[in-house]
């Protein structure tokens, strides 16, 4: 049944013939399924490696089987790569890859979310470029060769997927860019809360639907490409405002979104050049990313319609606020050597990872810290916030990286109600992922956000620099309960010290 299904569809269904194979098709469809195989691989840090390979693979295949199928002249796709640009073509994936190669090369993983932002806007400046020359000259990059002779109604859908396509790829080009930016530190990450802005986002977007209409009725060329360039140019404004409009701490779910948007803008582009694999490819990377953003607003209990709407019904997302109220409060100060001595007499003991393990990249001595707790009979197990650290699966990452057995590595939800029974927890380099005023303080920015509830063991002892603020910008009341003390100095010398005290 469903080799014959492949052979239907894998055959071009004006000419069927069991002997005729449409090979691109089958190469698509090899290549879709391993996406879908990626996705799953990438689901779960055990299957990850594997996924990413299925990824890599289905990428290869797609590439190799458009330009190979492209340039055959006479093959069933027709041969609609002119020989003429075939050196254009090669040149563009050298150099692409290249740049890929050598920034993943260089990035840290502390500047992932930039990097992903960044690419973001990749796809969406490809998907306007796309639909631009679409409109512009129809029968250059069309796959197959649009007739434009066809009928109105084929010459309307077409006119529409363009439309959209720009509009989705405008929104998520500028937006991208604008998200890189405050990632980067580079735009400030306060929101922009402009009077009447969601009045001022909708008429934007009604003119962009009048001139959609102008688009689809005017049949001359010139008309049609003034709307068009209208739109995009409103487009790019309106993707920049909607992630302006958003705090800094919901930018994780703002990035994951504009994933979400790409995938949509790629699939336009694939409905734009009648290619298969590209609408598959984008519905799979919308999607997910839809609801990657869902889960992450639910683990910062955001509304989600607020945050992809740019803070609508709301104050416009959570703001850094105040350091603190200018009121010293006093805190205690551990060594080193204290710090061995606490963890050495623990029954149970649990590190809480946050964004300074990633800076210090103290992700290996830590687990030799918990190497050697445990074959001193302490249960050493490490708890998981869905937003630790810059980008999700962060912390999740840098631990099978440090090659920490994942039994040991718990998500919020499964170790939060543990921690009453916890001796000691490490807090290393965390700060907002353990604010107890998500819970306490409804003026807090990060209110109802939930944390992992660190404060609830015997004693908790915080590694980091100094008593300065998180991502949020905020105070950390934990900092100063009696029962926490702080180990200042860089993650990685402090973990070194303790792992050397305990040793000896
Ligand atoms: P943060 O709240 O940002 O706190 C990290 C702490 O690490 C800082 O207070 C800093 O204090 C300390 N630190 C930095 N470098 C250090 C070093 N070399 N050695 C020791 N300590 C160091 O991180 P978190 O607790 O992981 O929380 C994550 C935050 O980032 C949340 O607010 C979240 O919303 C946001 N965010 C998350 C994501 C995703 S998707 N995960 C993306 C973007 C933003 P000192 O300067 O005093 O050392």
């Amino acid at each position: 049944m469903f080799q014959e299904y492949c052979l239907v569809l894998a055959t071009d269904s004006a000419n069927y013939s069991p002997a005729d194979p449409n090979y691109l098709v089958i190469a698509y469809l090899v290549a879709a399924i391993l996406f879908i195989l990626s996705l799953g691989g990438l689901s779960r840090h055990e299957s990850a490696r594997k996924g990413n390979l299925c990824g890599v693979l289905g990428i290869l295949i797609a590439i190799g089987a458009t330009l190979f199928v492209g340039v055959v002249p006479g093959s069933e796709a027709g041969d609609w790569i002119k020989p003429s640009i075939l050196p254009a073509i090669w040149a563009a994936i050298v150099i692409g890859a290249g740049i890929g190669v050598f920034v993943a090369h260089r990035v840290q993983m502390t500047s992932m979310p930039q990097l992903v932002a960044i690419l973001h806007s990749f796809v969406g400046l490809a998907a306007v470029l796309v639909g631009l020359s679409n409109q512009l000259d129809p029968t250059h990059i069309s796959m197959p060769p649009i007739d434009v002779k066809e009928a109105r109604m084929e010459e309307w859908i077409h006119k529409i997927e363009i439309f959209l396509g720009v509009f989705i790829g405008g929104i998520t080009f500028t937006g991208s860019i604008v998200a890189f930016g405050k990632l980067d530190g580079r735009v400030s990450s306060k929101p922009l809360t402009i009077p009447g802005r969601h009045l001022f986002n909708l008429a934007m977007v009604l003119v962009c639907v009048g001139l959609g209409y102008w688009f689809l009725q005017t049949e001359n060329p010139a008309e049609n490409m003034w709307a068009l360039y209208l739109m995009t140019a409103i487009s790019f404004v309106v993707g920049a405002h909607l992630v302006l409009a958003i705090g800094g701490a919901d930018m994780p779910v703002v990035v994951s979104m504009l994933n979400s948007y790409s995938g949509w803008a790629a699939a336009a582009t694939g409905f734009m050049l009648k290619n298969d694999l590209l609408i598959i490819t984008g519905a799979l990377v919308g999607s997910s990313g839809a609801i990657l953003s869902y889960i992450m607003c639910a683990a910062m209990n955001r509304s989600f319609i607020s945050v992809i709407l740019g803070g609508f019904g709301s104050d416009g997302g959570a703001a850094p606020a105040p350091a603190s109220s200018g009121e010293k409060l006093s805190y205690n100060e551990m060594q080193a050597e204290e710090v061995a001595e606490s963890l050495r007499d623990a029954k149970n003991v649990v590190i809480v990872p946050g964004y300074g393990m990633a800076v210090a990249q103290a992700q290996h001595p830590i687990r030799e810290i918990s190497e050697a707790l445990k074959k001193n009979g302490t249960t050493t197990r490490f708890a998981i916030h869905p937003v630790a650290g810059r980008l999700p699966g962060h912390m999740n990452v840098l631990l099978a990286e440090a090659r920490v057995p994942y039994d040991v590595v718990l998500e919020m939800d499964e170790i939060n109600d543990d921690f009453p029974d916890t001796d000691v927890v490490l807090v290393v380099g965390a700060n907002d992922i353990v604010n107890p005023s998500a819970e306490t303080d409804p003026s807090s920015p990060i209110y109802g956000m939930p944390v992992l509830q660190a404060w609830k063991a015997a004693q908790v002892v915080i590694l980091k620099r100094s008593m300065g603020t998180g991502y949020s910008g905020i105070d950390n009341p934990l900092f100063y309960n009696e029962n926490s003390a702080m180990l200042f100095g860089d993650a990685k010398s402090s973990v070194d010290q303790i792992l050397q005290k305990l040793k000896s």
